[in-house]
């Protein structure tokens, strides 16, 4: 009982660890101090950055960041807890995404979902300020939960949420007037903010059966502050007639047309649901289930089998990449990804994002386990990041993403004077991606006629540049690519 108590926490809560000593960094420019990302490269790696959300045990560095594979930051977000910040299409455009809000200890979280233009102007917030039951009986602003912010073809936001409802729990050993979470997933139309489709797991109940669920009820839930989570949703994407959805609490993708109806089960135990798996496809408390090339006779599936919970270690945490074969019933595994130089027991959170059908890289974000890693097509891992320490900081997911943005605020400098003619001068614009060097320019007034003074070529997120013999008290400078001005600085005196 006490194994299951504890289970009941496995979703997100990261397990007590002291806080960390972690390396910061820090600039001159902006008041940051993101974690010192180590990458470790061992093979060739896909071009892209990454995008990771860290939080927890952590002094700073609780933002949405951006770094590239040298190490270097690249784009800082405003102060807050967020899960999948990452690039997605919208009208064919490449956009930002994150969620961001508050995360419950239960392993759930009310948000909203922040949707941001190559200049990293908010162009959309989507919000599900619909009719919840929280565990403080207190209203939010919007309901969405921190599991999927995902973004489909027909410009809609698909998106996970968590609702409290009493329910007769007597068949796992609770009481008749007993508190649970339902599983519900809305898909909102992201230009009118309208919801077009819901739907909840406790509807489903004869498909779905709560018996069926493997996270334990425990001495302590039940309640409307501890309610027991049943299904623990954390996937949503579109498929075929529906959508795909994964409960981590089943170990279990299922296929949901669009009139409601479960139609099928694809579990990772043996011989529960409805195909038969070969002993690769075996999985559970799995996260982020995604489809491929489906067809009328299959489909391809990946997911993040974490394997784990903080209280239940089955096998070590892999990335899976399975054939579902819809006419004889039967799942083959495709790929199991593991880095057999670095096993990893990631116990909550997690993804697999398959970066390209071309090169067939993917990434795993583990999750509880403050890691990225790359592998190629040949299973190999040739990439990884860490950016925190084990169950002490954690990113929801994580991702390698490819993207182009010049922001619309202006670049930051700060000036040290070293004498009355030299001084050191440090520049930054968070999050461009697109400049390599910088043209310094001085004047004698703040108004005065810009002059020439040198250019030094971009060194990651911050520049730096020492000046002498100058005459004047004003400094600007201008972030180009080769001698094209991107974005010009305020006049700085010094
Ligand atoms: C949440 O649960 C409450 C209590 O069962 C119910 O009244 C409410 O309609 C539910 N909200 C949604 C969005 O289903
Ligand atoms: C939903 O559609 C499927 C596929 O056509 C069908 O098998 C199922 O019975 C339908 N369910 C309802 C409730 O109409």
């Amino acid at each position: 009982m006490a194994r299951r108590f504890l289970a009941a926490f496995s979703a997100l809560l990261l397990t007590q660890v002291a806080a960390d000593n972690f390396p910061f960094t820090g600039y001159r420019t902006a008041p940051y101090l993101p974690p010192q990302i180590k990458i470790t490269k061992s093979g060739k790696t896909d071009p892209g950055y990454l995008f990771i959300g860290p939080r927890g045990n952590q002094a700073h560095g609780t933002a949405a960041l951006i770094y590239d594979e040298d190490g270097n930051l690249v784009y800082e977000g405003p102060e807050e807890v967020t899960a999948n910040f990452r690039v997605q299409k919208l009208y064919n455009e490449d956009v930002i995404t994150f969620w961001a809000g508050d995360m419950m200890e239960l392993g759930f979280g009310y948000g909203t979902v922040h949707i941001l233009d190559n200049t990293y102007r908010e162009i959309y917030t989507v919000t599900l300020p619909d009719n919840f039951v929280s565990p403080d009986g207190l209203p939010r602003d919007s309901y969405i939960d921190l599991h999927e912010s995902h973004i489909t073809e027909r410009n809609t936001l698909l998106v996970t949420a968590y609702n409290i409802t009493q329910h007769d729990l007597t068949a796992i050993g609770g009481n008749p007037d007993d508190y649970m979470l339902d599983g519900m997933f809305f898909e909102i139309d992201i230009a009118t903010n309208e919801i077009v489709y819901q739907w909840s797991a406790l509807d489903h109940i004869g498909s779905i059966p709560i018996e069926a669920s493997k996270q334990g009820l425990g001495a302590e839930y039940g309640t409307q502050e501890k309610p027991w989570d049943a299904y623990h949703i954390n996937s949503v994407e579109l498929m075929d007639d529906g959508y795909i959805i994964s409960l981590r609490h089943y170990w279990s993708g299922f296929y949901i047309h669009n009139n409601g109806t479960v139609m099928w089960r694809l579990s990772g135990e043996p011989n529960v649901g409805d195909f038969e798996i070969d002993d690769g496809a075996v999985f559970s408390w799995q996260h982020d289930i995604r489809v491929y090339h489906q067809t009328e006779e299959g489909l391809l599936v990946s997911l993040f089998n974490n394997a784990n919970t903080p209280t239940d270690t089955v096998d070590a945490t892999t990335g899976l990449s399975l054939n579902v074969d819809l006419v004889n019933r039967k799942v083959s595994t495709l790929r199991r990804l593991k880095d057999s130089q670095d096993v990893i027991h990631s116990v909550s959170q997690g993804s697999y994002q398959l970066l390209s059908e071309e090169s067939s890289h993917v990434v795993l974000g583990y999750g509880s386990i403050a890691r990225l890693k790359e592998f190629d097509a040949n299973n190999n891992e040739v990439m990884t990041a860490q950016f925190g320490d084990d169950n002490a900081v954690a990113s929801y997911r994580g991702f390698k993403c490819q993207w182009k943005a010049t922001p619309f605020w202006q670049p930051a400098v700060a000036i040290i004077r070293t004498a009355s003619d030299s001084a050191t001068m440090f520049m930054s614009w968070n999050g461009a991606t697109e400049y390599d060097n910088w043209a310094v320019y001085s004047a004698s007034a703040a108004d005065g006629e810009p002059t020439f003074v040198t250019s030094v070529k971009r060194e990651g997120f911050e520049t730096k540049v020492h000046l002498t013999g100058m005459r004047t008290n004003w400094l600007q400078v201008v972030a180009r690519r080769g001698n094209i001005p991107l974005g010009t600085s305020a006049m700085a005196y010094y």
